[in-house]
């Protein structure tokens, strides 16, 4: 499931690469899935499959072996993850990769990790074998910085706080070997990349990159929280989701785990070569 989504696609680009076959759901299925097309299509089955829908999920699941879930955020994002896991409960799915986030547990101070820790939870209880990812933040979200970074600013709330950042691709990659290797099955794995970054240091960076000055300008929560909501025109839930997880990676100092490079034999993508990769989109 999120075929078309920010690990789901890179998911299925890993599946392809090694030749797993893969059926990709989606509630759009007669638009491409994004990079299957051309020498890698035959392996790509598409289907429709939408998580409200409960008869599309039991057709979308019907000879399928495994499945990987990943749910857009959204105020209805516990409900539709607990079906999708009764359904493949009932068709007899016999191993389930869930994308999960970091502080997902009872008490958290971000109400999606909540979230996350309900569907986990959920997902104990089926008695489905299963594998939890909790990865932080996704190298990709910084492309949606551009606009400020062109402008010359990066807005934020962390302070002088490392952010720990991990490339799709490596969640992707670590993904397909939970989906296919019995030794990395059926355990919850914390995801991130070789190191934190603050927002002034990442700042640093980008104007070493572009060749102009940018700078990071550090808000209160409710600033920022208001500037989301005003210049970016986020809903509100999701602008308190952001406001959220910044005060807790204040709160919570982040520091980089080893699962990705434990888990794939190599070292995970580094932040200045996805930045490096990306220019393009920084710059003026
Ligand atoms: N962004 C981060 O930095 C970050 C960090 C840690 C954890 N996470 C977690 O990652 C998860 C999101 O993963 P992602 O970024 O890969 O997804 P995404 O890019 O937000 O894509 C969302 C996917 O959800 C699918 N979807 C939405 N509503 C659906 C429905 N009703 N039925 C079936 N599919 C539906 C969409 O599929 P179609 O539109 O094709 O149907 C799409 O592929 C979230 O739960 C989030 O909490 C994110």
């Amino acid at each position: 499931m999120g075929a078309t989504g920010a690990t789901g696609n890179a998911l299925v680009h890993s599946l392809l690469t090694s030749g797993t076959p893969v059926r990709a759901l989606t509630r759009t299925p007669n638009t491409p899935i994004p990079g299957t097309t051309g020498e890698h299509r035959p392996a790509v089955e598409v289907r429709y499959a939408d998580a409200a829908d409960p008869h599309s999920l039991r057709t979308a699941f019907e000879g399928a072996g495994r499945l990987f879930l990943a749910m857009a955020n959204g105020p209805a994002q516990v409900e539709l993850e607990t079906r999708v896991i009764d359904i493949a409960a009932d068709s007899g799915i016999g191993h389930v990769v869930k994308i999960s986030a970091p502080a997902a547990e009872p008490g958290s101070p971000v109400a999606v990790s909540r979230g996350h820790h309900a569907v986990e939870e959920h997902l104990r209880a089926s008695g489905l074998p299963h594998t939890v990812l909790r990865p932080y933040a996704f190298m990709q979200n910084l492309l949606r910085l551009a606009p400020g970074v062109i402008r010359g600013t990066i807005l934020g709330t962390t302070g002088d706080a490392p952010c720990n950042y991990v490339d799709c691709r490596d969640i992707g990659d670590v993904a397909a070997a939970a989906l296919t290797r019995p030794d990395i099955a059926g355990g919850t794995y914390t995801l991130t990349g070789s190191e934190a970054v603050s927002h002034p240091e990442l700042a640093s960076r980008l104007t070493a990159l572009t060749g102009h000055r940018i700078r990071y300008v550090d808000l209160t929560p409710d600033e920022l929280r208001a500037d989301l909501i005003r210049h970016a025109r986020m809903p509100a839930w999701l602008a308190d989701h952001v406001t959220e997880i910044q005060q807790l990676t204040v709160a919570r100092p982040e520091t980089p785990t080893t699962t990705v490079g434990d888990i794939l034999g190599r070292p995970p993508r580094t932040l200045d070569a996805f930045l490096h990769e990306h220019h393009a989109h920084f710059r003026r």
